[in-house]
């Protein structure tokens, strides 16, 4: 008798053991899960989400200016930089250079990231946009 409550009690622990194991092994996969969705970013999806928020004013040519600057080059330059622009003395008084990071931050708000631009556009609240976004302006040579 002892034995079959000993061996029912083994069988017991065994299932909670194997149900542990299984949450355990469901947050592992969803922190994979979760883990690229930065490390992923898309250049391909970024030039589309550019195309709907940014190409109205920005050109990807060099030296053709719409109602912003172009944003060949963007990476590693200076915020107010392109020579024939009529930039705000906001823009060039940021000190800002252009990387993933500033961008990052820039386009989730641009008008409070650089008080007095007059760039209208409200940026982009999507984190997984913005990375494809700016995948996308890294290959803007
Ligand atoms: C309605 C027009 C408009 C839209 C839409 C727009 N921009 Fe702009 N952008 C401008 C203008 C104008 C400036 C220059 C602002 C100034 O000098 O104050 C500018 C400046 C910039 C700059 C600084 C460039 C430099 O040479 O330092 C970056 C970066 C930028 N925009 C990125 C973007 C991105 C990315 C998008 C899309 C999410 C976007 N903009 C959408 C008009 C726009």
């Amino acid at each position: 008798m002892r034995f079959t409550i000993g061996r029912a009690q083994a069988w017991r622990a065994c299932l909670a053991l194997a149900r542990a194991a299984r949450r355990i092994s469901a947050a592992a996969s969803l922190a994979v899960l979760i883990a690229p969705a930065t490390a992923s970013a898309d250049a391909k999806a970024g030039a589309v989400v550019f195309t709907h928020k940014c190409a109205e004013c920005h050109s990807t040519r060099r030296g053709k200016i719409v109602t912003g600057p172009s944003l060949a080059g963007l990476f590693g330059r200076k915020a107010g930089s392109v020579s024939d622009f009529p930039y705000s003395a906001a823009v060039k008084a940021s000190a800002l250079v252009w990387n993933a990071d500033t961008l990052d931050t820039f386009i989730a708000q641009p008008r409070k990231t650089i008080r007095g631009i007059t760039m209208t556009s409200p940026g982009i609240a999507d984190a997984a946009q913005r990375a494809d976004l700016i995948a996308y302006l890294a290959t803007l040579k």
